[in-house]
């Protein structure tokens, strides 16, 4: 019987030990000149012993696109020591190395981008609520190609594979949803218009991936179901967006969720789990991720009932860095985050904690 301890492997021949992934988690550790601090290596290291796969914190892929004060950067050749520091961690412990890239867009702060020129799909609200910009046509292709480079770096830096950060309403989605893109040029006005970027995006990378690499590298989509604003992403249209990346070279779709039982809240069918219809909509065309307070195993199992052929988990890594090992032995696991205990998770993280106890106080 295949359960979230059973291999998996991917189209392109590459096997995870397990089925259990390491959801992307942004840290705030970076060095001051925004390479990976010793302390974020040290978390991932930790991390890295169990899981089939390791997701990094998203990292921006041009400068314009830094969404967090701390997070370590992509955008130049550069970073490229920094960035082999990270999948060299990931791999101590014998996990693959999967780079997330991204784009704030209109979520990044002000004080984070050069001259706080925020940009998004349209002229529409920053995340300080002053203005974010349309990005010019050539602006948008800049972006493209950035995706590309940072993938070429990744590759150089040793990484088994990128994923792209569609979700979490950063630039992809803003491209992607009727409430940020009010373009009325190729890049907006139908669905299939807000589908291009992202489109673009996809192609682009796979077009240096094929450069620089073979097809053992993977590429990986994350997206963002829904989005609870009128204007904003339905599931109907999501679903009209999965049907076109699972025909795309793509090698796993990535469901980005807070719990992975939530329903659909605007679809026309039946008000199903997310993950799915979500599922169902792939038909076995590419692999999916689900995540979302999977905390026991308990919770893993039922994960996998949805069909999602591989499981993340985020904040119950933080609480057990070594989940994997411990369902391995037998041992007993905690879900509500003790802060007394030594994690290994980088001080910034921790502060952050602190601060919002709420986040990861208890998963559930
Ligand atoms: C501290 C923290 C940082 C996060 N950073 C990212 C990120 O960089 N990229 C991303 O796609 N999701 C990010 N997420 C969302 C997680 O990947 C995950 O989807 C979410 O936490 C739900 O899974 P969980 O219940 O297992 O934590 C973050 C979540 C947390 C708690």
């Amino acid at each position: 019987m295949t359960t979230y301890l059973s291999p998996f492997t991917f189209e392109n021949g590459i096997e995870l030990r397990n089925r259990i992934v390491m959801a992307p988690m942004t840290t705030y550790s970076a060095n001051p000149d925004d390479t990976v601090s010793d302390e974020e290596l040290a978390y991932y290291e930790e991390r890295s012993y169990g899981v089939g796969a390791v997701i990094t914190a998203c990292t921006y892929v041009i400068a314009n696109g830094k969404g967090f004060p701390g997070q370590f950067a992509a955008h130049s050749d550069l970073y490229i020591n920094s960035l082999r520091k990270v999948a060299q961690a990931i791999h101590k412990g014998g996990a693959k190395a999967i780079l997330q890239i991204y784009h704030g867009g209109r979520q990044s702060p002000r004080e984070l981008v050069p001259n706080g020129d925020v940009v998004s799909a349209s002229d529409t609200i920053a995340a300080d609520g002053g203005k974010a910009r349309a990005l010019t046509m050539e602006e948008i292709q800049d972006i493209v190609k950035a995706f590309g480079e940072t993938t070429r770096r990744a590759i150089e830096a040793g990484f088994d594979g990128v994923e792209i950060h569609g979700a979490n309403t950063y630039l992809l989605q803003q491209f992607f949803s009727g409430l940020t893109n009010k373009r009325v040029d190729e890049y907006g006005g139908t669905l299939e218009k807000r589908m291009r970027f992202p489109l673009e995006v996809i192609t682009e990378v796979n077009r240096i991936k094929h450069q620089y690499a073979d097809d053992s590298f993977i590429v990986g989509y994350r997206f963002s179901p829904e989005e609870p604003e009128e204007e904003g992403i339905t599931l109907d249209d999501t679903v009209q967006l999965v049907d076109r990346l699972a025909n795309e070279p793509l090698d796993y779709l990535h469901i980005s969720l807070g719990d992975f039982r939530s329903l659909a809240r605007r679809y026309e069918g039946e008000k199903e789990q997310r993950v799915k219809i979500i599922h169902r909509v792939i038909d076995g065309r590419v692999p999916l991720i689900g995540v979302g307070s999977i905390c026991t195993k308990q919770d893993a199992l039922e994960a996998m009932e949805t069909g999602a052929e591989l499981v993340a988990l985020g904040r119950e890594l933080l609480i057990e860095p070594h989940w994997v090992e411990k369902i391995i032995a037998g041992e007993e696991i905690i879900t509500e985050m003790d802060m007394t205990r030594d994690n290994v998770i980088p001080s910034p993280l921790m502060r952050m904690m602190q601060a919002h106890p709420g986040w990861v106080a208890g998963v559930k």
